[in-house]
């Protein structure tokens, strides 16, 4: 390195602990040396998260929250922009790729137990950054103003509606009118451009703090600070993450940019799935479409909303539809205080777990699909046996995880 640039770092570090950091958390941040291909996924929802932040602002240089030009902005971003349809592509496309890369996040998550002790707090900051996700790609689909914009927030509003006793102010209150309309369109802009990203940019940061605190978990599920080198202390089964999982990083990196570009050149609409045919028609607020369904990242919660047909108790079935809706992702926050089993990572858990885990995620896919078709009374039925599937894998978990046959974890990583 340059002498001139050492006195640039040793002026910097005089009033800004940079080397410190650098050290602390990259050159000297020891994580397991076992990571495989699903621990690519946190730093690729980074890299979503920088391109989501830097088309976002260029978006909204051009973009009119204005009911009456929202539509027409955005077809203007689309075809009068220098590059405007190359943002905008980048941004939907982005929309979608969060969802993908943040539920194999979660996915790797469940299969090697990284939610239970000591990292509780960083599942439930992740949980916090789903919601917050879950938030923004809400009001951003609002943003264009087409039919799937206003009949999709139409069906969410209702939901509030559903509320007893407060649901009628409530929904009110959200959209700051009697119906959704202009001042509502205002209102979700505000949140997707300020509100959200600030929100959703503070908890990544508490999620990395959280996760440089306790350390990183590992295929294996076992604790690599347990076993240290009694001279350095350093793990004996950690390695720098820089230079050793930056350079893995980029590696998936290239590859994920491979195929955010398959798409966005070649498949922007991906077939009515990231952006769907009927948002391409202004938004009419007299005619509902024949068909409304969210974008796919949606469809399994929405299926189990659609799911409930009969009133129960006191309840009448279209509250119990929100009500299950809303237990099906806040569920996950449970997760560490389900699990019973003694060791972490499905590699040493039984076969109770391992069918658990197959019998979620095709249920998963299942009402994802779902979610996405017309109501019929065999679709119905079927969301219906697979809503129970789903809740299930969490309602049991306590039992089957416990008499499990284990496999006894071992003392270092493979
Ligand atoms: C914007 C979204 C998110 C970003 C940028 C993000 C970022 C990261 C990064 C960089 C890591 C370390 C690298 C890795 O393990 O892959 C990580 C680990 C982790 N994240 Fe996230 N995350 C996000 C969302 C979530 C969500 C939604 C959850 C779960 C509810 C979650 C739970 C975890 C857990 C448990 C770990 C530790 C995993 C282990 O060590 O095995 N994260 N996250």
């Amino acid at each position: 390195m340059s002498k001139r640039l050492n006195s640039i770092i040793e002026w910097v570090d005089e009033r800004f602990p940079l080397t410190a950091n650098w050290r602390a958390h990259l050159s000297e941040y020891y994580a397991p040396k076992n990571f495989n291909f699903w621990y690519y996924f946190g730093s690729l929802a980074m890299l979503v998260l920088v391109n989501q932040l830097i088309t976002g602002i260029f978006l909204t240089m051009n973009y009119k929250p204005d009911a009456s030009l929202a539509f027409a902005s955005v077809e203007y971003i689309m075809r009068d922009v220098d590059y405007g349809w190359l943002i905008r592509y980048m941004h939907s496309t982005g929309a979608s790729m969060f969802f993908v890369v943040v539920y194999l996040h979660m996915f790797r998550g469940m299969m090697y137990g990284s939610y239970r002790k000591p990292r509780e707090l960083l599942w439930l900051v992740g949980m916090a950054i789903f919601f917050v996700l879950m938030s923004l790609a809400f009001t951003g689909y609002i943003l264009p103003w087409g039919q799937m914009s206003y009949w999709g927030a139409q069906v969410i509003v209702s939901m509030f509606g559903a509320i007893p006793f407060i649901g009628e102010t409530l929904s009110n209150w959200l959209l700051g009118d009697f119906t959704l309309s202009d001042a509502a369109l205002n209102r979700f802009f505000a949140y997707h451009v300020v509100t959200l990203p600030i929100l959703l940019v503070t908890l990544v940061l508490v999620h990395i703090i959280a996760l440089h605190e306790v350390g990183s978990n590992n295929p294996d599920g076992i604790e690599i600070k347990a076993n240290r080198n009694p001279e350095t202390k350093i793990p004996v089964d950690g390695i720098p993450f820089h230079p050793y999982y930056s350079v893995k990083d980029i590696m998936g990196v290239v590859v994920f940019l491979m195929v955010f570009c398959g798409i966005i050149f070649f498949a922007p609409e991906m077939g009515g799935y990231f952006l769907e045919y009927n948002n391409f028609v202004p938004a009419n607020t007299l005619q509902t479409p024949d068909h409304i369904a969210p974008v796919w990242y949606f469809t399994p919660y929405y299926s189990m909303l659609r799911a409930v047909t009969v009133n129960f108790l006191w309840i009448d079935a279209k509250l119990w539809g929100v009500i299950l809706m809303a237990a099906s992702v806040v569920v996950f926050c449970f997760l560490p205080w389900l699990d019973k089993s003694p060791v972490k990572s499905i590699r040493y858990k039984g076969p109770y777990f391992k069918f658990a885990l197959t019998l979620f995620v095709i249920s998963f896919f299942v009402l994802g699909w779902l979610g996405t078709k017309a109501p019929t009374p065999l679709f119905t039925l079927l969301a219906q046996i697979f809503t129970v599937i789903y809740f299930a894998f969490f309602i049991l978990m306590p039992w089957y995880s416990k008499i499990d046959k284990t496999k006894p974890e071992p003392k270092r990583v493979k």
